[in-house]
């Protein structure tokens, strides 16, 4: 077990969303202490943010930042990462220091197409880049269908994929506790 502080990112904002089951099935394999950071946030406006940066945005950053590691699990619309996903980034990044840079990060998708998100999730890795984050690149998780693959409780059925998230969990770990550079 590890004492080590992961949040997680959903991209998507219904209750009842996959990727929201599939963050918490990969916090439980983390271990340690685990947040949610919301992307319920204003739309980024110059404007706004010339009033004072919303109170939304300062959480965020300040739960991102008091973090070890960052999990993002996100959807696929219309083959790319949600709106919200971008416009947190877009408020991330007005933050100094960005929250996000350095910081150790996987990615996870859920999608109803075939492919699990597979686009989405190649999208958000370079989405990144300008955050000076590198996401581990493996193993990769995209659940395809996930109305079949999670029981009533929201738990993975799938034992192919608990050990996916497994071996990216423990890569998670052993980077955000400098066990590897
Ligand atoms: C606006 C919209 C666009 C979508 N586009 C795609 C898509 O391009 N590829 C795909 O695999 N699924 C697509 N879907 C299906 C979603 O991936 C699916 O509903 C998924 O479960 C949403 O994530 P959630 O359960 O975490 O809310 C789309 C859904 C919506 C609402």
């Amino acid at each position: 077990m590890t004492d080590l502080t992961l949040v997680g990112l959903c991209g998507s904002l219904r209750a009842a969303s996959y990727n929201r089951q599939l963050m918490l099935e990969a916090a439980g394999i983390f271990g340690g202490r685990f947040t949610e950071g919301s992307l319920r946030l204003p739309l980024f406006d110059e404007d706004l943010e010339a009033e004072g940066m919303p109170s939304e945005v300062e959480a965020l950053g300040a739960a991102i930042a008091g973090a070890d590691a960052v999990l993002f699990a996100c959807p696929e619309y219309n083959k790319a990462p949600p709106g919200v996903v971008k416009n947190a980034l877009d408020w991330l990044s007005r933050l100094k220091p960005n929250p996000l840079a350095g910081k150790p990060v996987a990615i996870v998708t859920a999608a109803g197409g075939r492919a699990g998100g597979e686009r989405s999730q190649n999208v958000l890795r370079w989405m990144l880049v300008p955050h000076r984050v590198e996401p581990l690149s493996w193993p990769e998780v995209f659940v395809a269908a996930p109305e079949k693959e999670f029981d009533a409780e929201g738990r993975l059925l799938s034992e192919r994929y608990r050990k996916q998230l497994e071996t990216l969990m423990e890569r998670l770990r052993d980077q955000a506790s400098g066990k590897v550079g």
